[in-house]
């Protein structure tokens, strides 16, 4: 049973619609007063020790923690599973427990989702999902975050995603539920969504469709999402995916059915010239690098959710 009153920040559908706009109006308020300068009074995490668990490679995720929680005065602590005790078969429940002594705040990547819901269940303070094979919550609270710095509220949009159902995709599913805005998925059939996370929408009221048809799911769209086709994990099946993705690319020809003023979001790292094109990275409907940026302040926001240092701001 998971404790009470400890802050996991698992997945977007464990949160109701209202929780994830306070934290991301915490976010939006930190990278205001950051904007301005950071106030030496406001460092909140003064103390505490956020450790971070890479399993698998990271540039934004990684950067983006380590400075968030050093802003926020707290410290960060830099590990890798395979380093660790975890990696010779220390159980999910020992680490837990024993990482709970140490540090406040526990942030892993790992394609194992379920190493990271037992060691919530397992650890006595808040652990954070950086990336599984399932899903990428904090990509999606900086993609809404940019959406919205963009054009404005995103409840009611229609956002298109094409190409690879990814962990990305997931997350974006269950902010769709949550925020409100409506989903337009289309992927070659070997690629489609999970079932379950399909079912689990519909079950939610959520407006998410998918077909193969990359131009029908664009159509008319305020936001185009992608993902590279070879996620981590992924790599064996390379050349299937390069071939399969193929008409799912996002160039030019595709964006010009979208809403004129749709803006273009991928969570990096691109694979240019595969699923999307320079022109489109580089166009000017591309918000991709404040994308990149806002992992920064809307895991500023997470953290101190997760940390209850959330009213701070106020
Ligand atoms: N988008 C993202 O999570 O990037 P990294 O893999 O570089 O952390
Ligand atoms: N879908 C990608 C996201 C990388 C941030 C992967 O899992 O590799």
């Amino acid at each position: 049973m998971a404790k009470q009153n400890i802050r996991h920040f698992i997945d977007l559908c464990d949160f109701s619609g209202e929780e994830l706009r306070h934290i991301l109006n915490v976010a939006v308020a930190i990278k205001a007063k950051r904007k301005r300068g950071i106030p030496a009074d406001i460092r909140p995490l003064a103390g505490q020790t956020l450790a971070m668990i890479f399993d698998k490679p990271s540039t934004r995720t990684r950067i983006s923690f380590d400075l968030g929680m050093r802003e926020l005065g707290g410290e960060t602590l830099m590990l890798t599973g395979a380093e660790m005790q975890l990696g010779r078969g220390e159980s999910t429940y020992d680490t837990a427990q024993v990482m709970s002594r140490f540090v406040d705040a526990i942030m892993i990547r790992t394609l194992d989702h379920q190493m990271v819901t037992e060691m919530a269940e397992f650890a006595d303070v808040p652990v954070i999902n950086a990336l599984t094979k399932l899903s990428h919550p904090c990509q999606i609270m900086a993609d809404i975050m940019t959406y919205e710095e963009h054009r404005g509220p995103i409840t009611g949009k229609k956002i298109a995603w094409v190409g690879d159902a990814s962990n990305v995709l997931t997350s974006l599913i269950h902010a769709a539920a949550r925020f409100k805005f409506s989903i337009a998925i289309a992927t070659p059939p070997t690629f489609a969504p999970r079932a379950e996370i399909m079912e689990w929408a519909k079950a939610e009221g959520a407006d998410v469709t998918w077909s193969t048809d990359a131009s029908a799911a664009v159509s008319g769209a305020h936001a185009v999402f992608t993902d590279c086709w070879v996620s981590m994990g992924d790599e064996e099946e390379t050349y299937r995916r390069q071939r399969l993705l193929q008409p799912y690319q996002v160039n030019n020809a595709l964006m010009a059915k979208a809403d004129p003023k749709a803006v273009f979001l991928h969570c990096l790292p691109a694979h240019r010239g595969e699923e999307v094109t320079d022109e489109v990275m580089d166009g000017p409907q591309s918000v991709v690098f404040d994308e990149a940026e806002n992992r920064l302040h809307a895991q500023k926001g997470i953290l101190a959710w997760c940390l209850h240092v959330d009213t701070a701001w106020k």
